[in-house]
């Protein structure tokens, strides 16, 4: 079956995949981030099977105002997918700015609610639909300087599967993937704030996951029968694992 498939986070990585992805595999695609120009190309790719709105996930009536006056053949959508996000900063919770903080909130939680709330209703309405959230395994381990951004990927996990409790009885379905290490996004160069030294030095030595491999993965989640629902993807890099027990031993 295709699909109308809305993408937040469009313009780079894991959203920038999906759109091609998705788009490849004959499925519309609305496209969504504030940096829309970024995809000219693939708006030569696609025609008219994409749309592009530059929007913010954080203004919340304007997502709604506009995710609630989509026309044909944009209006029914059955694939929301919450990709857009951001880490900044890895240094203690004592030493982060607090507008750091707050942009996370706002881009990772409340973009998140502000973009479900605006497309909700209509799937029920229709009795079809599947909503996709970002996640990440740091909402699920903690390390060093992940405080806030590992705190709103945890709230993004809790709130895909109370969803899920919230829609049982209806045909519509909501996974969260939550991915470890990803190279050759936007990721790391935003969470240092441009210093690309920092960002490249994360991946050194490694073979990390790709924006590739996350969007084949959502690609199966979103293409299982309909009786089936896949509740979490938790996927690393093999050259990836979990931390030993930390202990600080006095001198
Ligand atoms: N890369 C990783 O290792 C990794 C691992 C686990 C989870 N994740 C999660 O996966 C998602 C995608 O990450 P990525 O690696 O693809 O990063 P990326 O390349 O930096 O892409 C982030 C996307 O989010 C969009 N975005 C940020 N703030 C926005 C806002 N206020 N309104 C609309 N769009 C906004 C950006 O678009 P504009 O700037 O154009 O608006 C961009 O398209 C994020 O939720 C991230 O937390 C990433």
């Amino acid at each position: 079956m295709k699909m109308i498939v809305l993408v937040t986070g469009a313009t780079s990585g894991f959203g920038l995949a999906m759109v091609n992805h998705f788009g490849s595999n004959g499925h519309h695609v609305i496209a969504i981030g504030r940096r829309v120009e970024r995809l000219n190309d693939m708006k030569n790719k696609l025609g008219s099977k994409l749309l592009l709105l530059k929007l913010d996930v954080r203004d919340g009536s304007e997502v709604q105002k506009v995710l609630r006056s989509l026309s044909h053949p944009f209006s029914e959508i059955d694939l929301i997918i919450n990709n857009a996000g951001l880490a900044l900063g890895m240094g203690p919770a004592n030493k982060a700015q607090l507008s750091d903080w707050d942009t996370m909130v706002d881009t990772n939680i409340k973009g998140v609610l502000n973009c479900t709330s605006a497309v909700l209703p209509g799937m029920v309405e229709r009795n079809r639909g599947h909503i996709i959230n970002l996640g990440s395994v740091a909402g699920e381990f903690p390390y060093p300087g992940g405080n806030v951004y590992g705190a709103t990927k945890a709230f993004v996990h809790q709130f895909s599967l109370n969803l899920r409790a919230d829609l049982l009885g209806t045909a519509l379905r909501v996974t969260c993937i939550e991915p470890g290490m990803c190279g050759g996004t936007g990721f790391s160069e935003v969470r240092f704030k441009g210093d690309v030294k920092a960002a490249e030095a994360i991946y050194a030595g490694v073979d990390p996951l790709t924006a590739q491999d996350i969007a084949e993965t959502v690609y199966w989640v979103a293409t299982r029968p309909g009786h089936v629902n896949i509740n979490v993807v938790s996927m690393m890099p093999v050259q990836q694992a979990f931390s030993p027990f930390a202990i600080h031993r006095n001198k």
